[in-house]
């Protein structure tokens, strides 16, 4: 692994990369997404409309769950289970500090305590081992250990055997984090299927995204349905107007679920693109960077594609690569634990280094299903001659 970085630039000047191509699916789909839409200006049912429940049988149906509720947010999604469940002050919550801040964001809104948790060095995702240090920390502390929050991070399902065993000594529920992971697979099911529920995002930049803010819930739980619709709908009772629990407003509009069903109906084609892009570039910068590894129970949706590289070379890496007009991303630079509103939060007991040792290595290059392969070698001969390979 290379430890500097050449700055020169390329030899010619080509139009930057796209990180994320949410252009080209749209000129895939065409007039698919007008009509859609046209569809639902013409019905005028902009909340709760018809394609809103086709969406969520559609979902249940690609994740092998039983209930798919649609929401507002990946954030919200989060926080309706945290609420429908109770969780409330004095209960522990147990989340990676390597994570996007709305996994453990959503814990003080119901005021329980985010408990951070160390990640692996290989997968990015939670350390089983950590967990248990945390759950010790949290009882020290006279916290209530209530759920753990497995993330996907970067497309990689989290180690659900691991932590499922935990969680089951230690009475915790299971909070699948899957906002970056929906189209993986954990021995061979795919995410959504697992834990006490999930909570998904269709932020536009996800793999399976809207045209806005949208998320989804998957459960098993037969009971906890009606009271996530509640929660969804400002706590509402039988009648609508009654108010039976604390709620939010969390609908899903109706513009963004028909536009959904149109981007599921290209999914699994999109999963296999994203697939060859991972293999390729795992081929091609072995050599330069660590490369991502994935679990064999696991697939991953490559969400993000990260290499790691010395602290300090990542930096200047980037640069070098902005000047050949190919764009990175740093996923995440300041771990949750060390985030100025977090950081008073208990984190199981030894610093989280990992955590900390990744935020100042990671690096993420443009990946998305519509890369072609000349856009590949681009990226992957600017990522080799910036490190002099
Ligand atoms: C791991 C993780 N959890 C939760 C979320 C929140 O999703 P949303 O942006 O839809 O609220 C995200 C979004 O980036 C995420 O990456």
């Amino acid at each position: 692994m290379n430890t500097h970085v050449k700055t020169e630039s390329a030899p010619v000047s080509l139009a930057p990369i796209p990180f994320i191509d949410v252009a080209s699916q749209r000129a895939r789909l065409g007039s698919r997404i007008d009509e859609a839409v046209t569809r639902v200006l013409n019905h005028c049912r902009f909340v709760n409309g018809p394609e809103v429940t086709e969406l969520e049988t559609k979902l249940a149906a690609f994740a092998g769950a039983k209930h798919a509720i649609s929401c507002s947010s990946g954030t919200d999604a989060l926080a309706m289970l945290l609420m429908a469940w109770g969780v409330k002050a004095g209960d522990a919550v147990f989340c990676p500090s390597f994570t996007f801040c709305a996994t453990a964001e959503v814990v003080p809104w119901v005021g329980a305590t985010p408990v951070f948790v160390d990640v692996l060095e290989d997968t990015f995702n939670m350390d089983p081992r950590s967990l248990e240090a945390a759950i010790t920390v949290a009882k020290e502390k006279g916290l209530t250990p209530k759920v753990v929050i497995p993330v996907d991070l970067f497309g990689q399902p989290a180690d659900l055997d691991a932590i499922e065993a935990i969680a089951r000594e230690h009475g915790l529920k299971i909070l699948c984090d899957t906002a970056q992971g929906f189209g993986a697979t954990w021995n061979g099911k795919r995410t959504g299927s697992f834990g006490d529920a999930t909570a998904t995002s269709f932020f536009p930049a996800k793999p399976l995204g809207c045209f806005g803010d949208g998320g989804a819930v998957f459960t098993e739980d037969d009971d906890l349905v009606p009271v996530l619709k509640s929660v969804r709908e400002h706590g509402q009772g039988v009648d609508k107007y009654e108010n039976v629990r604390i709620g939010m407003t969390g609908r899903l509009d109706t513009i963004q679920a028909a536009i959904l069903l149109e981007k599921l109906s290209i999914f699994e084609d999109e999963i296999i693109a994203r697939q060859r892009v991972a293999a390729r570039y795992n081929e091609a910068l072995a050599d330069v960077a660590i490369v991502p590894s994935v679990d064999p129970r696991a697939t991953s949706i490559w969400a993000q594609y990260t290499i790691r590289l010395p602290e300090g070379v990542r930096d200047a890496l980037g640069a070098a690569l902005q000047k050949e007009g190919v764009p990175t991303a740093v996923y995440y630079r300041i771990p949750m634990h060390r985030q100025p509103a977090y950081a008073h939060y208990p984190s199981a007991g030894n610093g989280l280094p990992v955590s900390e040792r990744l935020s100042g290595e990671v690096i993420s290059l443009p990946m998305h299903a519509y890369l072609d392969e000349a856009s590949q070698d681009r990226v992957i001969a600017a990522v080799r001659r910036a490190l002099g390979k």
